[in-house]
């Protein structure tokens, strides 16, 4: 339709905040009891810097206004508390956070609200509290069934506390997700086994088991550079892999991620499907990520990563922004293959057009033939093979239409 002067132009109804596009709102705490060898998230030590904290706290808070006044009046879906270690917050600046994310942003239903604990109990002994701050999802960093194998991954909790600290989480929660991690040096796929299974029983509906990874700059980093031991080898972590699946797929845990389990599809955590599925999220605190829609573009963010200059950025400009680009068609669609190719749900072929990927395309008729991936719906999806080599698959569709 064309507009002639006689046509009657009435004003376009505001968009509803369920028209919009929903939001996500991820809040990064940075600081943990002591900083594990193989952590390379951005952490800070906590020692006690309780005016920092106070102050970071009341940042956070200005962040999140100062997200608001972009992205308009958008659906909450969820909030997560991440760090570091947030389960270290007091619980009454937890749930200020918590209030301003909810109060700022429009819900139509009940909004995921997932706090990251360690299992000691001294954080245990808080539960409730939080529970109380609004907190319906707590994720909890177990990492390990075995007492050496917590010593060596220097976590401050033994494997009595990281049981307590479960079932005092299933009594204070509606929902439980555990993080695991595996391919430790020595382990077998057997002893992984039986450890994975003694997680099932703890009465988590979802559980997250990771592989490690030996990132540069950690302590195991360069314990492994200086061949003080050493991670296992492929085959053995791909064989450790497989266990992961065979033993949650029959205790009813479905791989709806490459690492994530949940017992049906409401345990699905709907923080992480946001990122999966491209959709928006603030990311506030020290070095948060966020990917935001301005003006139609999909924009990534990041906060600063150091307190202070965290700090500062939020007072100089409400936002604790130190890093903006907006990305191009082609960034924003490799993105989305990355990411929807991790899940059960895969991405729709027609967000891969950037790409140069299209029904007909020879590269998904290559990749489908070599039992990689699948076409269902209009949608493109890793296989169970395929998952195992994602990075491969991943590399040849992004180079392969030269988009
Ligand atoms: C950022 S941590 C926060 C959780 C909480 N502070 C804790 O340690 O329990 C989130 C999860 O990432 C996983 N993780 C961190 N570094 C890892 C690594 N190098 N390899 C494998 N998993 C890792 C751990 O399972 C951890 O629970
Ligand atoms: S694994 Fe958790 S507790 Fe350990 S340093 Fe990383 S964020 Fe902190």
């Amino acid at each position: 339709m064309t507009l002639s002067p006689r046509t009657p132009v009435r004003p376009l109804p505001r968009p509803r905040s369920s028209d919009a596009p929903p939001v996500a709102v991820y809040v990064h705490w940075p600081y943990c009891a002591r900083i594990c060898p193989y952590c390379d998230f951005n952490v800070v030590r906590d020692r006690g810097q309780g005016e920092q904290q106070a102050l970071l706290a009341g940042a956070i808070l200005a962040d999140l206004q100062g997200h608001r006044s972009l992205t308009g009046p958008r659906r909450l879906v969820s909030v997560y508390l991440g760090g570091g270690t947030p389960s270290l917050l007091p619980p009454e600046w937890a749930e200020a956070i918590i209030g301003m994310a909810t109060n700022l942003w429009p819900t139509d239903g009940p909004v995921e609200v997932t706090l990251e604990a360690n299992p000691t109990d001294a954080e245990a002994g808080r539960f409730a509290a939080f529970a109380a701050a609004g907190v319906n999802r707590l994720s909890l960093g177990l990492q390990a069934l075995d007492e050496e194998a917590l010593r060596f991954l220097g976590r401050n909790h033994t494997v009595k506390e990281g049981v307590r600290a479960a079932m005092i989480a299933r009594a204070a929660f509606p929902r439980l997700s555990l993080d695991l991690i595996y391919a430790r040096p020595g382990q077998t796929p057997w002893a992984w086994a039986a450890e994975l299974e003694a997680a099932t029983s703890l009465g988590a509906e979802h559980i997250s088991p990771y592989q490690l990874t030996i990132e540069d700059g950690t302590a195991f980093g360069r314990a492994v550079r200086r061949g003080q031991w050493t991670p296992p080898d492929p085959d053995t972590a791909a064989a450790m892999f497989a266990t992961t699946q065979e033993v949650l797929t029959a205790r009813g845990f479905e791989a709806y991620e490459v690492s994530n389990h949940a017992r049906g599809e409401g345990a699905r955590s709907r923080h992480n499907l946001a990122y999966w599925r491209g959709h928006d999220y603030v990311g506030v605190g020290p070095g948060a990520h966020g990917r935001l829609t301005l003006n139609g573009v999909r924009t990534a963010v990041r906060a600063a990563a150091r307190p202070a200059d965290y700090l500062r950025e939020v007072r100089e400009s409400e936002l604790g922004w130190a890093e903006r680009e907006a990305l191009s068609e082609r960034q924003a669609a490799e993105e989305r293959l990355l990411m929807g190719l991790r899940t059960l749900e895969g991405v729709a072929l027609a967000e891969l057009r950037p790409l140069g990927l299209e029904r007909g395309s020879p590269k998904l008729a290559e990749l489908g033939e070599a039992g990689l991936i699948r076409l269902d719906d209009g949608r493109l999806i890793a296989t169970a093979d395929g998952r195992l080599v994602l990075d491969r698959v991943t590399l040849e569709l992004t180079t392969a239409g030269g988009g």
